[in-house]
This record gives structure tokens, C-alpha cells and sequence, in this order.
């Protein structure tokens, strides 16, 4: 599918045939696209929760406010963002000349190792293109996707065993449409989110 398409046709999607099922192969195809996805040093900061146990979605749905696409989807995908990614550049870059490797790492450590909030953001950064990139991929592969956030991390965290080191990012439901999908919602327009060289500067017309 053209890329341009893909966009086009990706909406978030809230009603789901809940007699669909996806296989592990299905998994594999989309997860096998959506690893290619970019990360700061290269980190890959995500983990992959895939539920697929009727009764593990309905206690998810639970702690997602009750919304129904979460138990009706083929799958739950908790995206998680590894909080201390930093650690592992060495395991990352194996392989590589130790005065790169250690160069590398040095950097990583010096953005990273003293601000929780650079791990957090870095977290977060890097598992939602990947959330992203497994949108887009579901779309290609005739699957509908919802990124999600309307749940308790807490609750989520504890049903799905993630540990401190990782916070649950995003919530992406998988699965067929069991429905019309409903109208593109509408974008701001592009001379108000694109600016000229400066923020203050003139909107793209
Ligand atoms: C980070 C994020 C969190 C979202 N959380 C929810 C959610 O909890 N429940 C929901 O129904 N939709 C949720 N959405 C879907 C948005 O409402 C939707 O993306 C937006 O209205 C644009 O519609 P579209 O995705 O169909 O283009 C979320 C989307 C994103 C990207």
C-alpha cells in the first residue's frame, strides 16, 4: 500500500468484531515492520505487551475507564518505554570498535544518567513512534488500530506485571471494524501548525 494511503486510510477505531482473532503469525509480520522503527542512540526503548486472553482484556478494559474497544479488539498492545535504555548502550553497540562503543556511551550517560526526566522523555519518545509505526503497519496489513491513553498505569502496570524499569505508554487496540469508521476528524489548519522559521513566523499558506 502507498504510504499516502496507509496515512489516509489509518483512523482510530472503537467498535471491533470481537470474534476476530490474530494470530502470533499476524503478530510477527507487524511487530517485524514496527522494530525498524527509529530510537535515540538507538536505545529501542519499547516492549511489546500483546493480550490477547478474553478475561486479561476485560480486566484491562476495567482499568481503561470502561472503554469498550479494549475487551472487543483482537489485541491489546501495551506499548512500554524502558526507563533506563541508557544502561544497555554497550549491549546495543557490540560489536563495534571500543573507542566508538565508549565514546557512545559516554554521551548516553551524559544526556541521560542524571535526568530522570531525559529517561522519561526518551521513554516516551521512543515507544510512541513505535506505537506509530505499529498503527500504520496494522493499516497496511487491512487491520484497524486506536492508540490509546484513557487508562489507569497503575492498574494497567499490575495486570500486565511490567516492571519499574518500564511505564506503560500507550495503549494500542487491534483488531476488524465492526462498523462504518467514522469521518476524518478535522485537522487544524496548516498555516496555524507549520511556522516559517520561527515560531512566531509566518504559517505555511
Ligand atoms: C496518545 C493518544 C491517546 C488517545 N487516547 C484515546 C482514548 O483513550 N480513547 C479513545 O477513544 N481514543 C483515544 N485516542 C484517539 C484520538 O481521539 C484520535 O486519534 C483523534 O481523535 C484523531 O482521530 P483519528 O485517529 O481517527 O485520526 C488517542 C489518541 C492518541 C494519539
Amino acid at each position: 500500500m502507498e504510504f499516502s494511503t496507509i496515512v489516509e486510510n489509518r483512523h482510530s477505531i472503537k467498535e471491533y468484531d470481537s470474534t476476530v482473532t490474530i494470530s502470533d503469525a499476524q503478530l510477527k509480520s507487524l511487530f517485524d515492520t514496527v522494530v525498524l522503527s527509529p530510537s535515540a542512540f538507538n536505545l529501542q526503548h519499547w516492549t511489546f505487551v500483546v493480550a490477547r486472553d478474553p478475561t486479561l482484556k476485560q480486566e484491562l478494559q476495567a482499568a481503561a475507564l470502561g472503554q469498550p474497544q479494549v475487551g472487543s479488539c483482537s489485541a491489546v498492545v501495551m506499548v512500554c518505554g524502558r526507563l533506563d535504555a541508557h544502561t544497555g548502550v554497550r549491549e546495543v553497540f557490540q560489536g563495534a570498535p571500543e573507542e566508538v562503543v565508549a565514546k557512545i556511551d559516554g554521551i548516553a550517560q551524559h544526556i541521560y544518567a542524571n535526568s530522570e526526566q531525559m529517561q522519561r522523555d526518551e521513554a516516551i519518545r521512543g515507544a510512541t513512534l513505535a506505537a506509530m509505526s505499529l498503527m500504520y503497519a496494522a493499516t497496511d496489513q487491512g487491520l484497524e488500530s486506536g492508540g490509546m491513553i484513557g487508562y489507569d498505569p497503575a492498574a494497567v502496570s499490575s495486570l500486565l506485571e511490567i516492571p519499574d524499569n518500564y511505564i506503560p505508554v500507550m495503549m494500542v487496540v487491534l483488531g476488524t471494524s465492526n462498523g462504518e469508521a467514522a469521518p476524518r476528524s478535522s485537522r487544524r489548519p496548516l498555516d496555524e501548525v507549520v511556522k516559517l522559521e520561527k515560531f512566531s513566523g509566518t504559517g505555511l499558506a
